[in-house]
This record gives structure tokens, sequence and C-alpha cells, in this order.
């Protein structure tokens, strides 16, 4: 679908900056360095991670020269990788941070407080400024959407793989959207085979996930950015898949 629809969506909209959040590029589990080559191959800048960041071991073999990859910044101190990345592009610094919520999810270190470390911290450089909050909870994502409104460009959920229809822009200036969605198979749960995880819901038992076959999906978010100030102009959502074809 990347492939696919990638570079239509660059033709049509001219972004400056293409952000992936590939957690699951590896038939859901984590990332390869061949995917990682690829997906920049195919258009985008900027890679983000969540909870499967160490799902595919060969991350260990390239998170430390993948200079275009961030993994949740509130991951226990010592962890490989960084939170923050920033991109040069044209003339000007964009700044990605990626982060990582704590409801229904593994403990980690406080994602706001890491925000404002490393909000700071790429403020010295720059005040456009893209956060990827990978979290369960809707109330979660608003709630650093709205602690971060007006010290960044914007906040995007990712993880759940299902898009929110509540895009906005704060009143000073982020734009937000809860959850962005998944890449992947269309007519899967969530991406995965709908047979297992049926299985598992009816039994209980353990059973092991692969990905659904068939159409794919792709869902974004195009963000526009005031480059001098930092602040979102706009925000549009996509779904493209077979009930929602791509017409450019
Ligand atoms: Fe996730």
């Amino acid at each position: 679908m990347v492939d696919q629809f990638l570079p239509r969506l660059r033709n049509h909209y001219h972004p400056h900056v293409t952000i992936i959040n590939a957690e699951n590029a590896a038939h859901g589990k984590g990332i390869t360095k061949k995917i990682y080559s690829s997906l920049m191959d195919s258009g985008a800048d900027m890679i983000t991670m969540g909870n499967h960041t160490w799902d595919n071991r060969e991350i260990f073999t390239f998170i430390d020269e993948a200079k275009r990859l961030v993994r949740p910044g509130n991951f226990p101190e010592g962890t490989p990788g960084t939170g923050l990345r920033i991109l040069p592009i044209n003339n000007l610094r964009v700044a990605v941070i990626n982060l990582q919520g704590r409801v229904f999810l593994p403990a980690f270190d406080d994602p706001f407080r890491t925000a404002d470390r490393l909000v700071a911290e790429a403020r010295k450089t720059t005040a456009i400024i893209f956060v990827d909050f990978h979290a369960e909870t809707t109330s979660e994502k608003l709630a650093l959407g709205w602690y971060l409104d007006g010290r960044v460009s914007a906040v995007v959920g990712t993880h759940t793989h299902v898009q929110t229809a509540d895009e906005r822009i704060f009143p000073q200036g982020t734009a937000y959207l809860s959850d962005v969605g998944m890449t992947g198979p269309y007519n899967g749960i969530i991406g995965v085979e709908r047979a297992s995880v049926t299985r598992r819901f009816l039994t209980g038992m353990p059973v092991r996930f692969e990905s659904e076959q068939g159409p794919g999906q792709l869902s974004c978010v195009i963000i526009d950015i005031d480059e001098k100030t930092g602040k979102a102009s706009g925000i549009e959502r996509r779904l493209i898949n077979e009930d929602h074809p791509f017409l450019d």
C-alpha cells in the first residue's frame, strides 16, 4: 500500500516531510533494516516506533546508525535509540518526537514529563515539532495533545490501528488527531488474521497472530505547518481502501 499510494499522495500534496510509524512493518512485529531502507526509498523521511519496537531483533544491529528512526522517548534510560531526531529539510529543521502511553501498556517513564524535556530540547533548534504519541486510550492522547498545545506543531496518535474522526487544531496552534489508523490488511482485525483473533476471543487460548490476506488499507494525515511560527494551519485525515478509493 505504501509502495502503491505514497508516491501518489506525495504527488498530490507535495509534503516536505513524510513520517511513517513502522513498529508493525515486519509482518506485525517490529522492523528490519531492509524494510527501513525500503520505506526510505518509498519517500519516508522519518520512522516512528512504539510498543513493538524490539519485536524483531534485527533492530539492535542498525538502530544506532538509523538517523531517521525514533523510538518512544520515555523508554527506560539506557535503552538503545532515541526519542527525538531533528531533520534538516531545505533550510529548515523539523523535530520528530515519539512517546508511548502508559494506560494498558507497560508503565515506562512519564510521557508528559518526557515530552516537556524533549520539546524543550527540540525548541533550542526549531519551532516545527511533530509528536507521534503511541498510546491506547483516546483520553491519554487528548490529554497530551492539550498539554502540548502551543509548544508543538502536531500531536498525532498511533497504536489502535483505527482512524479517529476528531482531527482539529487546538487554540494555541497544535494540530491533533487521536489516532491516524493503520496501513495494512483491510479485512483483518486491526490487520491480524480474523480466524485467529476470533478463536482467541471464543476460547481464551493463546494463538499465533499472522497478518490477514487480501486487500489493503492506507491511513494517513496531512498537516500544514507555518514554517516561521511552527503553528499548524491545516489538518486533513485520509483513509484509502476499497470502500474509500483514492481519487487524485
Ligand atoms: Fe503499537
